[in-house]
């Protein structure tokens, strides 16, 4: 009896003793590790003579940080909006910025605008830093800094935003879009994000390295697709996981492109697409680009430029399709315009790049369809040097996380904000964060 009576109390105090207070210790393990490293680093006063601190949240659990609770409110409950709601209704609104533990990197989220606005203009203090960099190409734009970073950022916003190249951007992408509009409404019915996908990559691989629809663009879609899983995956490099099929999917794409690239110098073949002009571009003392950045810089460009208008352009058919009035508005516009030229052909009835400033509604329906589309739900910096903010320290070396998606969705910002209407746009409330985002929207839409 006596035994038994034992045996119950044992399993008892492990139920409600050792397994709680185990849960307690792992879940606070992580907090406790980087605060701790933190007061023995900084503990005395800032140059403002405040006691340092971190900004308030938490690491999460060990290894893995927060990542299964941001994945919770992304994939499987479907309210991304409630990651940082969770934070704020825990933390209060503070200086706007918060610790975490996300993908592998002790990080802050920033997400007030005051706090994204400190962020995105200390250039010097926040440098740009991707997730798993040589994915996306250590040469690339993304990656590099300084004067190259200058160079080619200049060398990709001229190609794409030059008059002349926004001409043959046009010139290219319409026919694409209206051949493929006349095969949806033949078909009746159709998958939209399929279908935007194909067409939207055949433009790309048109503009950016001349190349038809073909097996092969077939293929270099599908490790376009390993690529971008990989990059929002937990950087674990060994077989099965996606970061693993995306390293080896990134080195076929660099063969594909390297072969192309050699092809095309082997008979000084000169071509009027982004390849063709990475391959021309100079720097001061006249050195060309070596292969490898020419690689890097495409790989690159297709990861900013696909999924990006893809998404955008599936977001605007499916407001437009549950918003009869908007599409009824969006349509006159543009018949109108196409009228206004007079033409009868249909290459003469095109919209071209002189037309999109006059189209002032269109342009009211692309930014808010960006709005809610969150593409870029956040963009990525890793802090420099220690900064302080409001009271707080970013530690050097952390990742910054600055959080768009939350103002974007904001009530205080935006009256009622997961309604689609354009026409909140006739005053324009928040500055665009970046001039590129939506040119090819316009052509495509
Ligand atoms: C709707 C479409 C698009 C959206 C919403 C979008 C959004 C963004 C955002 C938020 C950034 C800033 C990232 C950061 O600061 O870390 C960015 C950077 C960039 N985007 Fe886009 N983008 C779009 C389309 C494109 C297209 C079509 C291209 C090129 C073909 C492109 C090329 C780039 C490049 C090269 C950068 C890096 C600029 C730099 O490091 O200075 N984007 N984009």
């Amino acid at each position: 009896m006596e035994g038994a009576v034992g045996a119950w109390a044992w399993w008892l105090g492990l139920l409600f003793g050792a397994i709680p207070l185990l849960c307690l210790t792992v879940w606070h393990s992580t907090d406790a590790w980087y605060c701790a490293a933190f007061a023995l680093k900084h503990g005395g006063r800032g140059s403002n003579g405040i006691r340092r601190r971190l900004p308030p949240g938490h690491m999460g659990v060990p290894f893995l940080g927060e990542t299964l609770s941001l994945l919770w409110y992304f994939k499987l409950a479907r309210r991304p909006d409630d990651f940082i709601g969770a934070k704020k209704a825990a933390y209060g609104n503070g200086a706007g910025m918060y610790r975490t533990h996300l993908f592998g990197s002790p990080s802050i989220i920033a997400c007030s605008p005051a706090a994204n606005k400190f962020v995105l203009q200390s250039a010097e203090s926040f440098g740009i830093r991707w997730p798993v960099p040589e994915l996306v190409g250590i040469t690339s734009v993304v990656n590099v800094e300084g004067s190259s970073h200058a160079r080619l950022r200049g060398f990709i916003l001229a190609a794409i935003n030059r008059p002349s190249s926004l001409q043959t951007i046009a010139t290219v992408v319409q026919p694409r879009v209206v051949a493929a509009l006349r095969t949806w409404a033949d078909k009746g019915t159709i998958v939209a994000a399929t279908e935007i996908k194909k067409v939207t990559f055949a433009n790309i691989c048109k503009m950016f390295i001349s190349m038809e629809p073909s097996p092969l663009t077939a293929k270099i879609d599908l490790w376009f697709g390993d690529l971008l899983h990989g990059l929002r995956a937990y950087p674990f490099d060994f077989p099965g996981t996606a970061s693993h099929r995306a390293r080896k999917s990134r080195r076929k794409l660099d063969t594909i492109f390297r072969e192309e690239l050699e092809a095309r110098k082997k008979v000084n073949k000169q071509c009027d697409d982004l390849m063709g002009g990475l391959m021309q571009m100079k720097d001061e003392q006249g050195k060309k680009l070596s292969n490898e950045e020419v690689v890097d810089n495409i790989v690159s460009l297709v990861i900013a430029g696909y999924e990006s208008t893809t998404i955008a352009t599936m977001w605007a058919v499916y407001h437009l399709a549950k918003s009869p009035v908007i599409l009824a508005k969006l349509r006159e516009e543009n018949i109108a315009m196409s009228k206004s030229k007079g033409g009868s052909t249909s290459t003469s009835l095109m919209i071209t790049h002189t037309d999109i400033p006059k189209m002032k509604y269109t342009a009211k329906v692309v930014e808010e369809t960006i709005r809610m589309a969150n593409i870029a739900p956040m963009v990525h910096r890793v802090a420099n040097r220690d900064v302080d903010y409001r009271g707080y320290t970013i530690p050097k070396g952390w990742a910054v996380l600055v959080w768009l998606r939350s103002l974007h969705t904001d009530p205080n910002y935006y009256e009622d904000p997961l309604s689609f209407n354009p026409n909140r746009w006739d005053v324009s409330r928040l500055s665009k964060i970046v001039a590129c985002f939506n040119f090819l929207s316009y052509l495509v839409i």
